[in-house]
């Protein structure tokens, strides 16, 4: 097996020094080709193939075109009576032939992104010992943990270019689903290969499984994980080092992306690997990313600059503070002093408005604590808090975001207290499930009289106002993360540096259709996510070689390399 080789701290990579594939013998003919998801054809073999690699007699007589097989695979699709069959469905199909699995995807991209990722995947997670099939992926648990090297070396593809890891504790909206917890990787890879062009066999989804502290997966007779309670303190910590360890060494250029840890673990985890490695955590930075594209798009369209822009955030937790940190970047690249940037945000949690009287505030809270003479004679609720109803009425609110989980939380009387102050309110509900959305998209525009600029967390359909179609932007990592992914692997970036996350958003944000028609989307739609994506790995890799982090390149070679690396579906010869 050929594994990566050594690449110094710090250094870039030329792309060509990457692993390759090692040479895969035998899986080249007969049921073993069948067998290989990467390289099956299934029924597309012709008979000229079939001759010479031994598969005459293992498949059916006739010989279909791949337009063919989608047709029949979307029968069969069609066919599934629920959305979690259509979700097993797809998985099957992934697990025995992955071209013809990214073709249907592509083909019906609206219709199965949702189902082979959010929100489906959800039910994946939580059924997860239910529907298991076949192994894909890496199962890393805690009494492994001394074996952590060979456990990589186990994998099933040689060359690696994206990890995604979680270890289940903070799945979507639904909690702690320990092992079952790998069906995020998995969904979350696909999108890489479907969108970033990411080559499915060089990825890699990997479970980190600490036990699990949700006892009805404990208790549950047919749970699969490790059935013990979480492993927490010093003893995670020093599991999820050995595990970064290991991947240094074995993968020194791929990209490690974690995903859906709980808050107290994202960021310090973040925090320390961040300049070991190439990583990054989608949750914080890619969220904040794709909410940036949307406000720069939006504040575009307004006229207006970033930094003169009064940022209220309800949710002050991985997500909103990470949102929070990257507009705060951008405001300082824009100009504006650190103390500046700082107090135009209203960051509002369970107890209220963050300001410096507050205890318990996480060191990364306390950034935006506004000065408590600031608020000193502001309303407050009952219970002594400033809610976000005093927060909205007192300051002037350009751009107010959800990312609290609480439904119906941007009411009425709040909304329409924006928008008797501004002009075009950018309020963007950015919690998932849709139950979760702190506003529907219907609402917000009838509560503004059609002016206000929304984004959303899920999707919703378009609004119907006053004779005019609104389309409404789903804010969806999506349109950020399989983009950085081809980026930093068409540059061969040995970092994943703040500056490159902001040079995506900026990218999305220019390639939001509302900046060409006032009457579009802030952001683009599912069916151009494949152009936008090499555009923003274009501005990624950019970035990186700006930032010393990739070797250089002129602009012809950066955007050939990443159309080169963009894989498409397609059989090969
Ligand atoms: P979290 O649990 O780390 O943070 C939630 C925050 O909301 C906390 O600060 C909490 O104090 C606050 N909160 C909860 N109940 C509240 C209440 N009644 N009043 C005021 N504040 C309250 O969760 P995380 O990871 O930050 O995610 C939050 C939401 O954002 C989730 O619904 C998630 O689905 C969504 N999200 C959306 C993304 C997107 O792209 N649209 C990406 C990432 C997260």
């Amino acid at each position: 097996m050929i594994t990566g080789r050594s690449q110094k701290a710090g250094k870039p990579m030329a792309p060509e020094a990457r692993t390759t594939r090692s040479d895969v013998g035998d899986l080249r003919r007969g049921t073993n080709l069948l067998n290989c998801p990467w390289l099956n054809k299934g029924t597309a073999f012709t008979n000229q193939e079939r001759r010479d690699l031994g598969l005459h007699g293992l498949l059916p007589p006739h010989v279909e075109n791949i337009g063919e097989q989608v047709i029949r695979a979307y029968r069969a699709f069609e066919r599934k009576s629920d959305d979690l069959e259509r979700h097993i469905y797809l998985r099957a199909l992934q697990d025995t032939n992955e071209v013809l699995f990214y073709r249907l995807l592509l083909d019906h991209i609206d219709e199965m992104m949702p189902i082979v990722y959010t929100p489906v995947v959800a039910l994946a997670c939580e059924q997860f010992s239910q529907i298991y099939r076949r192994p894909r992926g890496l199962f890393i648990s805690y009494p492994l943990r001394d074996s952590i090297p060979a456990l990589l070396r186990n994998r099933p593809n040689a060359a690696v270019d994206v990890i995604v890891v979680t270890d289940g504790e903070r799945i979507l909206g639904i909690g702690d689903q320990g092992a079952g917890g790998l069906s995020i990787p998995i969904g979350k890879l696909a999108l890489y290969s479907l969108i970033g062009g990411i080559r499915p066999e060089r990825t890699l989804p990997i479970i980190l499984d600490v036990g699990t502290n949700n006892s009805e997966r404990l208790s549950d007779p047919e749970y699969l994980g490790w059935r013990h309670e979480r492993i927490t303190g010093q003893e995670y910590f020093d599991f999820v080092d050995r595990f970064v360890q290991a991947v240094k060494q074995e993968f020194p250029g791929a990209c490690l992306q974690w995903e859906d840890f709980a808050t107290p673990h994202a960021r310090p985890i973040l925090q320390r690997y961040r300049n070991e490695l190439l990583t990054f955590n989608d949750d914080i930075q890619g969220t904040a990313a794709v909410t940036l594209g949307a406000v720069f798009a939006a504040v575009q369209v307004t006229g207006e600059t970033l930094k003169d822009q009064q940022i209220v955030i309800f949710g002050a937790g991985s997500a909103g503070i990470g949102v929070a940190d990257g507009l705060r970047a951008a405001m300082q690249r824009d100009g504006l002093s650190e103390e500046d940037s700082r107090s135009r945000f209203w960051i509002v949690d369970r107890e209220g408005l963050l300001h410096s009287a507050r205890q318990h505030l996480t060191p990364e809270q306390r950034v935006y604590a506004q000065l408590e003479c600031r608020v000193a004679g502001w309303p407050r609720t009952f219970n002594g808090h400033v809610g976000l109803a005093d927060v909205i009425g007192q300051c002037e609110a350009t751009i107010l975001i959800g990312l609290s989980t609480v439904g119906g939380a941007f009411t009425e009387p709040i909304v329409r207290e924006m928008a008797r102050k501004v002009q075009r309110p950018i309020i963007f509900p950015l919690s998932n499930p849709t139950a979760n959305s702190e506003a529907i998209a219907d609402d917000l525009i009838r509560w503004t009289d059609g002016r206000a600029l929304v984004a959303t967390g899920s999707p919703f359909v378009p609004v119907r106002y006053e004779g005019r179609t609104i389309p409404i932007a789903q804010c969806n990592n999506v349109l950020i993360f399989p983009a950085v992914g081809l980026g930093v692997v068409a540059a061969g970036a040995s970092r994943v540096t703040d500056a490159m996350m902001l040079a995506a958003a900026r990218a999305l944000g220019d390639n939001s259709p509302a900046l060409r028609d006032r009457s579009a989307a802030l952001l683009p739609p599912l069916t151009d996510i494949r152009r936008v994506a090499a555009e923003i790995a274009i501005a990624v890799g950019l970035q990186a070689q700006r930032d010393g982090v990739a070797a250089e390149q002129t602009d012809e070679e950066r955007r050939r390399r990443v159309m080169a690396t963009q894989w498409s579906p397609v059989y090969p010869d």
